[in-house]
């Protein structure tokens, strides 16, 4: 029993001496671990008689008993303190300015489509979506671009089969133009429709301006009494506030769209000369989007009435926007992921775009 008391007091006051859970565990071995000095009394029982056996048994049960409390009490004290020195040696300041040399970049077409949503968000148009792969009606027959239509060689279309039908008409594309939009919002939505698509568009084209897979923006104004006068406002306000000028000359040129009658193409005014490009006033030129009033056939595919209800559309290559405000010479490079690229062209992630705060925060581009 002595034996008992004293392996008991010895132990409690290890276990209470214990700086760690390590130097814990190394008394729990030496109780209990295989050869333990419990684990060793527990052995010899089987040389007692039956009534010693009993008495002892009993003993060695509680010790053991109050010895395992006693570690897991110890041993949660300890992983507390373990935890609470962890967490104050590796105290982070969230304050502090982030690293720069490890920050990620916004891609410049990201940049764009943020600052895109907001100039046209701030004259309330809402932003729409439609999928990137269509069927052809809405890519190009209620665009008024009927099959063999000559305006379908206008774009290298990328058909894909349908698995359940052998027709060439049924088969499926990836959109060749976010104006399938248009008629994805009409059939969901009745006049007055103000909206945007930025989104992903397909064609089969590569070289330094083009490249397969590019982004449009689309613009569709539906209402009573919409004329081409709401039209020019409209886009010359908006290429104001993109190229962040406040004079910006822009001219009309009629053209050809078979949604929209009728159409035309804007240009905006620029100096160009062998090394440079700059966007405002000069002799020269630079086409920038396609517009037009929305063809009647167009309303009419779309569930709207053309003798109640008019309406402008335009549609903007995003990349080329990207490539003409930020000065990028190649198309082909923004689809590269190359991080020296993104490095140089790319811009700092919280300089978010807005109308009040600036459009592309100029200076904090990461460049
Ligand atoms: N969808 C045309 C294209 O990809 C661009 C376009 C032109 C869109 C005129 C329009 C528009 O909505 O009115 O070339």
């Amino acid at each position: 029993m002595e034996n008992i008391d004293n392996l008991k007091n010895h132990t409690l006051d290890a276990i209470n001496k214990a700086q760690d859970l390590k130097s814990l565990d190394e008394v729990r071995v030496s109780v209990l671990g295989k050869k333990g000095a419990i684990t060793e009394l527990m052995k010899g029982l089987a040389a007692l008689s039956v009534e010693e056996k009993k008495e002892m048994g009993k003993n060695l049960n509680i010790l053991k008993a109050e010895i395992e409390k006693a570690l897991e009490a110890k041993r949660e004290g300890l992983s507390v303190a373990e935890l609470n020195a962890k967490l104050a040696s590796e105290k982070i300041d969230v304050t502090l300015p982030i690293r720069t040399e490890n920050q990620g970049r916004i891609h410049p077409v990201s940049k764009i489509y943020e600052e895109v949503v907001a100039i046209f968000g701030q004259m309330g148009f809402e932003v729409a979506e439609g999928p990137d792969i269509e069927d052809q009606f809405h890519n190009f027959n209620a665009l008024n671009t009927p099959a063999n239509h000559p305006a379908r060689q206008m774009q290298d279309t990328f058909y894909i089969p349908n698995p359940e039908s052998d027709n060439f008409d049924d088969s499926y594309v990836v959109r060749t133009q976010t104006s399938s939009v248009q008629i994805r919002t009409m059939e969901k939505k009745q006049p007055p429709i103000r909206i945007i698509a930025p989104g992903r568009t397909y064609r089969s084209d590569y070289d330094a301006t083009h490249t397969p897979m590019f982004h449009q923006v689309e613009g569709l104004v539906i209402d009573k009494n919409i004329t081409m006068a709401h039209l020019k406002g409209c886009l010359y306000d908006f290429v104001k506030a993109f190229f962040e000028l406040d004079e910006l000359p822009v001219r009309y040129r009629p053209s050809y769209f078979p949604f929209t009658e009728p159409s035309a193409e804007m240009d905006i005014g620029c100096k160009k000369s062998k090394t440079e490009l700059k966007i405002g006033a000069g002799t020269d030129w630079l086409e920038i989007l396609g517009c037009g009033m929305v063809h009647p056939n167009v309303l009419r595919a779309g569930g709207i009435d053309p003798d109640e209800y008019q309406g402008f559309a335009f549609g903007i290559g995003m990349d080329r926007l990207a490539m003409l405000k930020y000065g990028i010479p190649d198309l082909r490079t923004f689809f590269e992921s190359d991080v020296r690229w993104l490095k140089h062209y790319g811009f700092l992630p919280l300089d978010e775009s807005s109308m009040t705060g600036g459009l592309s925060n100029n200076g904090g581009s990461a460049r």
